[in-house]
């Protein structure tokens, strides 16, 4: 793996196979009573997070911790920055005190890939703006691939506000990466415009018609709408969204019982996702969770420990 993890760029589909056997390894750690490796003893990790999280933020502190790690968690509120400091000064500055990694959430898209630049700590893009989230498709390949098996030929649907999603963009360059067929659907208003070249990818597909694609998905992803990035009407109505988009009851009916749901989180129940499908037996919704502590801790380790504890 390179020294940074910014986008699925960084990572092959050999890298993303040594990370799945290492977060397998994790997982089993997750398990015992004491929940403790002493990998990366001596080694500091900072979350900076600008934007909001519960289980991104969180799992990476578990991560950094089971692995021994000192981790500190600095939030855009409380810091310097809502003092008008600018984001070169606060990265720079908690560097200086010697940290070993920088996971970082950032409005804007680009952020991780600059302050890379800036700094000599290992950085990992925890989302920028509504560009990527590496370890977020990370862990979505591994809970699937826990799940239905090797992903190779398998056809994963993407549904929902996929303009405002960096899970998306990271999803597919990874699925495709690992030889799964994807089918993005959304609205065409939150089709992103950017994604026709995608089409020209071998098995990349687009659809705005959710009932075509459900029957012959062997996994569907259901991703929120993101009220927050919108600045206008994106659709009607949320009704209106829930009839064309959203994973109802009926839908869940069409779907085969052993085809997993994921949703990465914070889920908007009733909107893009009913209760039932929610919470239905073939829902991966908190292994998903799980997986993250195990798939971050796969992270951290090799890239601040895995070249010279290989
Ligand atoms: C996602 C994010 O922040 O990009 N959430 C997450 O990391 N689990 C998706 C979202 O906010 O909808």
């Amino acid at each position: 793996m390179r020294k940074h993890l910014l986008s699925i760029d960084d990572v092959s589909a050999d890298d993303a196979a040594t990370l799945f056997a290492t977060a397998a390894e994790m997982h089993d750690v997750q398990h015992r009573e004491v929940k403790k490796l002493p990998a990366l003893r001596g080694r500091t990790v900072i979350n900076l997070f600008f934007e909001d999280s519960t289980r991104t933020r969180s799992s990476f502190e578990i991560a950094g911790k089971w692995l021994s790690a000192d981790t500190i968690n600095i939030t855009g509120k409380g810091s310097s920055a809502s003092k008008g400091e600018s984001l070169r000064d606060t990265v720079l500055t908690i560097c200086a005190m010697g940290v070993d990694a920088l996971v970082m959430r950032h409005a804007a898209s680009g952020a991780a890939h600059q302050v890379s630049q800036w700094v000599d700590a290992a950085v990992v893009n925890a989302g920028d703006g509504t560009h990527e989230h590496p370890s977020q498709a990370l862990l979505d390949a591994y809970t699937l691939q826990r799940r239905i098996g090797p992903l190779e030929g398998r056809h994963v649907a993407i549904v929902g506000d996929l303009t405002h999603s960096r899970v998306f963009r990271s999803n597919v360059k990874l699925l495709l990466k690992l030889g799964a067929r994807v089918t993005a659907v959304a609205p065409p208003t939150l089709m992103p415009s950017g994604v026709t070249p995608w089409s020209q990818a071998d098995g990349f597909a687009l659809s705005w018609d959710l009932d075509e694609v459900l029957p012959t998905a062997d996994a569907v992803m259901m991703l929120r709408v993101q009220k927050e990035r919108m600045s206008g009407g994106f659709f009607p109505t949320p009704r209106e969204y829930t009839v064309g988009y959203g994973l109802t009851r009926d839908r869940l009916g069409v779907l085969g019982p052993d085809v997993p749901i994921c949703h990465p989180g914070p889920m908007n129940r009733g909107l893009e996702i009913a209760a039932d499908a929610a919470d239905a037996a073939q829902s991966v919704v908190l292994d998903q969770v799980s997986a993250g502590v195990a798939v971050r801790m796969a992270i951290l380790y090799h890239l601040l420990a895995g070249e010279e504890n290989a």
